[in-house]
């Protein structure tokens, strides 16, 4: 797959269906309970290795660049390593995308910051197989969350202050009947998708999210398995969409919500990763979904952070996508 680095690209005009609003919770049945904790304990050592080298890998470019970062390399022997076996984020098919998925917005890119004020960050991804525990080379990550005050690009026209059911109520919608269309507009921001390199990893860059009403912080993240270039620059993507999302450390949000322009988002209090239900359901058997941060200047985590994860996808459970 041949892919231009700077291009810019929209995605196809895609169908989206009805998800469940962010308070929907899913009841994990016990055998997927079991099935996580198997990969979990099978896989722990793959994930801490393949994270390992992709830290070293990186404090080693940062090094090269320039003196000022060689403390990074010390980074690699942080107090973020002796976690590394965990920090891994299961997608599961029923995961919800909630309600600002947008398809038609996510664009194939390496940096999805547009003019988007915020603390830089760079998500360092590597996905792996859960039943191989092998990294999977050229499958498409999609992300997308929203801006330092809580907004969705293509949903811009939504308050993000206002609670799901009442917004929902505003508009007279009804979440039992169907597909819900709360977009307004065409705007991308804060949205991309890259695939994997031949070691299962990509890179993306944006800003740390802000927080929305209800919700921890958090990044949306899918992988697609089968997906094209089309010949207009499009991307379609297969039968296979596993769901997931990222969160940052409790006290690390803290600090990073002292700064502007999110500390300007006074009017609702940020929900913590305690009481997110999400959160909790993507925390059982030991999986744990939060970044693994050090600061891009090796000092000062308010002037950017670089954020390792690593996401287990099970191919031999696909969802029927709702992209076609
Ligand atoms: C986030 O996006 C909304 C909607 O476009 C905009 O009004 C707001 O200013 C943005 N936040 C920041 C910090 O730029
Ligand atoms: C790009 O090409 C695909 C496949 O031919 C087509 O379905 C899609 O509508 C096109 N999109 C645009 C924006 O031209
Ligand atoms: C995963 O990491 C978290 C945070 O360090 C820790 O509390 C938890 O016990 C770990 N789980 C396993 C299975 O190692």
């Amino acid at each position: 797959m041949k892919i231009a680095p700077a291009v810019i690209l929209l995605a196809s005009a895609l169908l989206v269906t009805a998800h469940p609003g962010p308070h929907t919770s899913i009841k994990r049945s016990e055998a997927e309970l079991a099935r996580r904790d198997l990969a979990s304990s099978k896989c722990a050592r793959h994930v801490g290795e393949m994270q390992h080298k992709r830290i070293e890998k990186r404090a080693e470019a940062l090094t090269k660049r320039s003196n000022r970062f060689s403390s990074v390399t010390i980074t690699t022997e942080s107090p973020f390593y002796p976690r590394i076996q965990n920090e891994t984020c299961i997608l599961t098919p029923e995961t919800t995308t909630g309600p600002y998925i947008w398809s038609k917005s996510q664009t194939l890119r390496q940096d999805m910051t547009e003019d988007q004020p915020g603390i830089p960050l760079i998500l360092d991804i590597g996905v792996i197989d859960v039943n191989t525990c092998e990294p999977m080379r050229n499958v498409l990550v999609d992300l997308w969350h929203c801006n330092a005050t809580g907004s969705y690009s293509s949903f811009t026209g939504r308050d993000p202050n206002t609670p799901f059911e009442q917004l929902l109520e505003e508009l007279g919608l009804d979440l039992s009947r169907g597909s819900l269309d709360l977009h307004t507009d065409d705007t991308t921001f804060l949205r991309g998708m890259w695939p994997t390199d031949a070691n299962g990893m990509m890179q993306m860059k944006t800003i740390v999210p802000g927080y929305y009403v209800e919700r921890a912080i958090h990044i949306h993240v899918q992988v697609h398995q089968n997906w094209v270039l089309q010949a207009n620059g499009t991307v379609k993507t297969g039968t296979t969409a596993e769901t997931g999302q990222i969160f940052l450390a409790e006290d690390l949000s803290k600090y990073l919500m002292s700064y502007q322009p999110y500390f300007g988002h006074t009017e609702i209090e940020r929900t913590t990763n305690d009481v997110d239900s999400i959160y909790s359901e993507a925390s059982v058997n030991g999986w744990f979904p939060e970044l693994a941060v050090i600061p891009i200047d090796g000092e000062e985590y308010s002037k950017g952070i670089i954020g390792y994860i690593t996401i287990g996808v099970d191919p031999s459970r696909t969802a029927a996508s709702s992209f076609n």
